[in-house]
């Protein structure tokens, strides 16, 4: 029976409604100073959060012109953040897609060493048309491709990562052998997309792999979810989708022989948080009042592959016709599904479809008390839709520093939160069991 829930910081641009970045008392920091990322991570574990996540895409976006976001290259930051926290987990966004299993089994490696175990990878197989034309990739690998590869990139960095045993480093001075040849073995890895001999050139991290954590949604999303992650982020805009996902991915991994409880679903939450609950809205629609429908259109348009929406009238109910059908895009297939899906039910125009995804880009939001955002997330975690949240603050910090000053207290006297953090590394927080290594 789960006890407690599960909080990770998702750290994007100065807040994750759109126009955060413009804001006021938005953070000061540039979106390129390190330390802009240090307070936010210092924020977090003062909190007590399991984790931090970044996001990454391979490409500049087409709306830089009137939209900030954050720049600097994920698992540098969290490089920088492992010397600059002591224990709340550290993860980032990696794509199988366009990088060599080799490199990032290495990367990762070194950021658990770095960390004292706190790495975590959020696998993706980069939806984006715009990141592929950077990697001589021009007509984009399909959705299908990607999750093939990825299967075999997998493969291929959990053989490597176990291709150290824990015991193989002995360091010895005195007799001159640092280590065991016996317990170093190579992979000898040969497949469809892959030819790795290895094995990695350094000593088996601390958490023998880093976290695996996945954000796809869509059927092939889910299988591969199932065999591999251990959290899973994902964007719902109401409870009853969240709990059928819920339902659908523990069955799936049950049936691929893993426990429930080895597989955390965290999906998205974006609460504005205020003394009452017209404070609270005063506030989302001030950032609403700051975000520009054109750069929604844009956003959109990239969702759906590139897809053109500029005729598209602002003030016009939208049907699912205006929308390419989402079983063709070859993008981020389930949060288009969500999209067609919203139209469909709320008959919404472009400019109201615009501004829900504003907010938190199709992940749920809610404007409210502290009372009201502890007793929804309590409701999602103990009524089958959640194990904990992905929580997107709309505004950096000042939304966070609310959420922890006056949220997480309630969550902790319900007793669904913890008070102080009992191990050192990320599998610690999160309740996961070691991988075996193949060296037993
Ligand atoms: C919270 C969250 C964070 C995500 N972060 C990234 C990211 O950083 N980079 C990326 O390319 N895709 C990201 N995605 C997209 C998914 O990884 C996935 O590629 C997308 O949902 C398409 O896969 P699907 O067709 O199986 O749903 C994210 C999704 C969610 C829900």
């Amino acid at each position: 029976m789960k006890q407690q829930l599960h909080l990770n910081l998702f750290i994007n641009s100065r807040g994750h409604h759109e126009a955060s970045w413009r804001h006021p008392e938005a953070s000061p920091f540039a979106l390129t100073d390190i330390r802009y990322y240090q307070d936010l991570a210092r924020r977090a574990e003062a909190g007590l959060f399991d984790s931090i996540f970044l996001a990454d895409q391979l490409a500049l976006n087409d709306d830089v012109e009137r939209a900030g976001r954050v720049w600097l290259e994920p698992i540098t930051v969290l490089g920088a953040l492992s010397v600059s926290t002591s224990r709340i987990g550290l993860i980032s966004t990696a794509s199988t897609t366009y990088s060599e299993p080799f490199n990032l089994a290495r990367q990762f490696a070194s950021l658990d060493h770095m960390s004292g175990g706190r790495a975590g990878w959020n696998i993706v197989t980069s939806w984006s048309a715009r990141a592929a034309r950077n990697y001589g990739d021009a007509s984009q690998v399909s959705h299908a491709d990607r999750y093939a590869r990825a299967e075999e990139y997998l493969e291929v960095a959990k053989g490597l990562w176990d291709s150290w045993a824990a015991d193989a480093v002995l360091d010895d001075r005195k007799d001159g052998q640092y280590a065991r040849m016996d317990r170093i073995r190579p992979i000898d890895h040969k497949g469809a997309c892959y030819d790795v001999a290895g094995p990695l050139n350094m000593p088996r991290c601390p958490q023998g792999r880093p976290v695996l954590v996945q954000a796809g949604s869509s059927d092939t999303g889910r299988r591969f979810a199932a065999r591999h992650a251990e959290a899973v982020f994902t964007a719902h805009m109401e409870k009853a989708t969240a709990q059928a996902f819920y339902a659908d991915l523990k069955s799936l991994a049950l049936e691929m022989g893993r426990p429930g409880d080895q597989i955390h679903i965290l999906p998205g939450l974006s609460p504005m948080i205020g003394s009452t609950e017209a404070e609270a809205q005063r506030m989302s629609q001030e950032l609403n009042d700051l975000a520009d429908p054109e750069i929604g259109r844009k956003r959109l348009a990239g969702r759906f592959g590139g897809h053109d929406f500029s005729h598209l009238p602002l003030d016009t109910p939208l049907k699912p016709e205006d929308f390419p059908d989402p079983s063709t895009v070859e993008a981020a297939r389930s949060r288009t599904e969500l999209i067609v899906g919203l139209v469909r039910r709320e008959g919404l125009t472009l400019r109201q479809l615009l501004s829900k995804m504003a907010g938190a880009r199709g992940h749920f939001t809610f404007a409210g008390t502290p009372e009201q955002v502890a007793d929804l997330m309590q409701d999602w975690f103990t009524d089958g839709a959640s194990d904990g949240f992905n929580l997107m603050p709309p505004l950096l910090p000042k939304m966070l520093d609310v959420f922890i000053a006056e949220v997480v207290p309630l969550l902790q006297r319900r007793g669904l939160f913890r008070t102080a953090y009992e191990g050192q590394m990320l599998r610690d927080h999160f309740g996961l069991a070691r991988p075996e290594s193949r060296f037993g």
